[in-house]
């Protein structure tokens, strides 16, 4: 068959191996590399071997204990290998060759991001993102280092690994030595650009040394810091030719240090934003490049290959998000990948949260030994499912792979519920890749999906009549609805509800308050500003777009990004287009958007803060006026200049199916935000779906009625 991606799944020989496509599975830490024996570990990596990962390189593992990102994480020394470590990764490699793909393993030394007190670091200085202030590691402390990387990169060698990926980037330990932000040593290893760079240089040669020419060495190098105070870019490509001569066989990217405050990876990032840095770079050095970061389509990695871009591509969520993501690419049945939105919600968050790494949109990902969506043998159940929501709809999906009959019931003529509403949001167009998932995958397992029907104890047993069985279980995934407020301000005309504004049925006002500053407070706001300033961006499949070209422009230019290849200083205040007036309210006293995702919330408010929206807390509403929206702050009433007021002030449950169903002796279960609508929570909603299906078994026979 002949692929839509020539140059993606064509071999490349990479020095001491080739890999079968050019396709890199990126580096995740996931959590699971800390759990005993590795099975875990193994499976998931396993799932994308056979899903076509060309190379699969590890989440960071750390060569000595200092280099730990916390007191618990993975580490690969002689201490752990005497423990047992070494035969727990030979598990994980084993299982990735069975599969004809490559394994590397990270080595990373968190240097002074260390979340722990024996962090260390080229000089004594504390990093803006972490608690601990480093030790400047000693003379003999940076010749126990470079030999902690060799041995580490030796027993993964022993452990069955390809090669080592050596992280040189984000702001970790070999980037801290090599910037003058971070490294201010008056001995052999800190001053001159030659010295700042000698300890990434000896690291690699130990590696070299150790594990002979056969091993593949790849660096992570960094090629946009965003920050003030790293190489310039003629040292960068002159630290790169020294790489080269040390025994690097690839480069991969690096964009950003962890401490940069601009948006690398987050939805709002353009696809593939920053691979013209990559371009730049792999024109001045000769081995292979990677390019990274927001490559969520086989579309846009074959632009990045074909346009000459790089030579391999890195795509790390991606994988989490659909473990199958090149077997169906490869096989033409792109429509059928699952594409990561770039949320962050259940991998990154979950990392800062020290929970294990997981996906909203496959709460499968790294969970492979626990949800598992086994065939079921025997009469199959047949489910009715009420909602077309994240929730209803993964459920579905997930049952029918399982073999069950389903039936999906939407009242409205669209699937999708609150992600219909979200992929209005500009910033959160990804979305919409998640609704077409959906679509191709209901079809493709054979879910029957009724749209514009309301459900109702007599449609359903039309349907149960027409086929004469009736239906086993039934799903109540209705979600939620904007919780109605009863203060007189709030019947007015000009006080409408979110849900109406975000689809269409009322049109912004020009000045706008915006009661309640949670997530979906957050939204509408963006929503405002856009609306006023931008179009909504269109999703892109080439790194040729014009319109990718737009979009990067004008997202370089917001975050004070000074040009493709250009390094990167502190970001600059957006130029507001925006000209009337945006007010966030909300009644708690605590800071706006502290409820936000820890590795987004930050963005969200620096984005509202560019576009000048007002955020004011501890808000008592008082009501209309003559002039305005009332409103008390610290005791004091004011007015706002307001003509419309949107109401993002919670939501409830829609549950009313769930006693209808139960008296009539149905089996009931109610799963996402009809089950509990303290927070719009698509990760828990497709979770609860996925895993109701996964739990759901033959239990046909056994009508009782009652609800889980
Ligand atoms: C949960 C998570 C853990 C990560 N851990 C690492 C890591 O250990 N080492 C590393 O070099 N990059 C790490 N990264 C960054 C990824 O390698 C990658 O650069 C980033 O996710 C952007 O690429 P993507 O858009 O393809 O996901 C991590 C990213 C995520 C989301
Ligand atoms: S949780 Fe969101 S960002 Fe993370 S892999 Fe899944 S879709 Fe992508």
């Amino acid at each position: 068959m002949q692929s839509r991606y020539p140059i993606l799944f064509t071999p490349l020989n990479l020095g001491p191996l080739t890999v079968k496509n050019r396709l890199i599975m990126g580096s995740m830490h996931t959590g699971l590399e800390e759990e005993r024996g590795l099975r875990s570990l193994a499976a998931y990596f396993e799932e994308r071997a056979k899903g076509g990962a060309g190379l699969i390189i590890t989440g960071g593992i750390a060569p000595n204990f200092s280099g730990r990102g916390t007191p618990f994480a993975a580490e690969l020394s002689l201490l752990t290998a005497a423990l047992g470590k070494l035969q727990d990764h030979r598990r994980v490699t084993d299982a990735v060759h069975r599969h004809d793909s490559k394994i590397v393993m990270q080595i990373l030394h968190t240097g002074r991001y260390a979340y722990h007190p024996l962090s260390v670091a080229p000089s004594r200085i504390q990093s803006p993102i972490t608690p601990f202030k480093p030790r400047a590691l000693s003379g003999f402390g940076i010749q126990k280092t470079i030999f902690d990387f060799g041995t580490s990169a030796w027993l993964a060698k022993k452990a069955g690994y390809d090669g080592v990926e050596v992280m040189g980037s984000e702001g970790y330990l070999l980037h801290q030595f090599v910037a003058p932000r971070t490294n201010r040593r008056t001995d052999s290893y800190g001053g001159s650009f030659e010295n700042r760079i000698r300890l990434p240089l000896e690291v690699v040669r130990a590696i070299r040394k150790r594990c002979g020419e056969d091993f593949l060495i790849i660096y992570r190098i960094s090629l946009l810091d965003l920050v003030d105070g790293a190489l310039t870019w003629e040292e960068t490509v002159q630290f790169g030719r020294e790489l080269e001569k040390a025994g690097v066989h690839v480069f991969n990217s690096g964009i950003g240090w962890h401490e940069a405050r601009v948006p690398t990876i987050a939805t709002m990032v353009p696809r593939a934003a920053f691979t013209e840095v990559t371009e730049k770079f792999k024109k001045e050095v000769s081995r292979p490049v990677v390019a990274v970061n927001r490559i969520n389509t086989p579309e846009i990695a074959e632009s990045i290959l074909s346009s000459g871009q790089a030579d391999l591509v890195s795509l790390a969520r991606p994988w989490l998000a659909d473990p199958y993501f090149g077997v169906k690419a490869f096989e033409n049945r792109a429509d059928e990948i699952n594409t990561c939105i770039g949320c962050n919600q259940a991998c990154l968050d979950h990392i800062f949260a020290q929970k294990k790494a997981s996906c909203l949109v496959n709460p499968e990902a790294g969970r492979e030994l626990e949800i598992v969506l086994k065939p079921i043998s025997g009469e199959k159940p047949r489910v009715a499912v009420v909602g077309g929501g994240p929730a209803g709809v993964s459920f579905s999906i997930a049952a029918a792979k399982r073999g069950m009959r389903v039936h999906l019931f939407e009242k409205r003529p669209v699937l999708g519920g609150l992600f219909d509403l979200a992929r209005r949001i500009p910033g959160k167009e990804e979305f919409s890749e998640t609704l077409r998932y959906f679509q191709v995958e209901l079809e493709k397992v054979g879910v029957q999906v009724h749209l514009g029907t309301e459900a109702s104890f007599e449609v359903l047993s039309q349907v149960e009549q027409k086929e004469n069985a009736r239906f086993d279980e039934i799903v109540i995934a209705t979600g939620i609805r904007p919780r109605k407020l009863d203060a007189d301000w709030a019947q007015d005309v000009r006080s409408v509800y979110y849900e109406d504004l975000l689809a269409g049925k009322v049109k912004p006002g020009d000045r706008v308050a915006i009661v309640g500053a949670g997530g979906i407070g957050f939204d509408v706001a963006k929503y405002l500003v856009s609306h006023q300033a931008t179009r909504s961006i269109p999703l892109v499949v080439s790194v040729r777009d014009p319109a990718l070209l737009e979009q990067r422009a004008r997202f370089f230019q917001e975050w004070g990004i000074t040009g493709a290849g250009e390094r990167g200083e502190s970001a600059s205040e957006l130029k507001s287009e925006r000209t009337k007036a945006i007010y966030l309210l909300q009644r708690k006293s605590d800071r706006i958007g502290k409820g936000l995702g820890k590795t987004t919330g930050w963005i969200r408010r620096k984005e509202l803060e560019h576009a000048r929206v007002q955020m004011k807390s501890g808000v008592k509403y008082l009501g209309w006026g003559t002039d305005g929206f009332q409103i008390e702050v610290s005791g004091k009433a004011q007015t706002l200049s307001v003509d419309q007021v949107v109401i993002c002030a919670g939501q409830e449950s829609v549950r009313d199916l769930e006693k209808v169903f139960q008296e009539k002796k149905y089996r009931v279960h109610v799963i996402g935000g009809a089950s509990v609508a303290s927070e719009v929570d698509a990760k828990k909603a497709i979770e609860e779906g996925v895993r109701l299906a996964a739990h759901l078994n033959n239990r046909v026979g056994n009508r009782e009625s009652g609800h889980e």
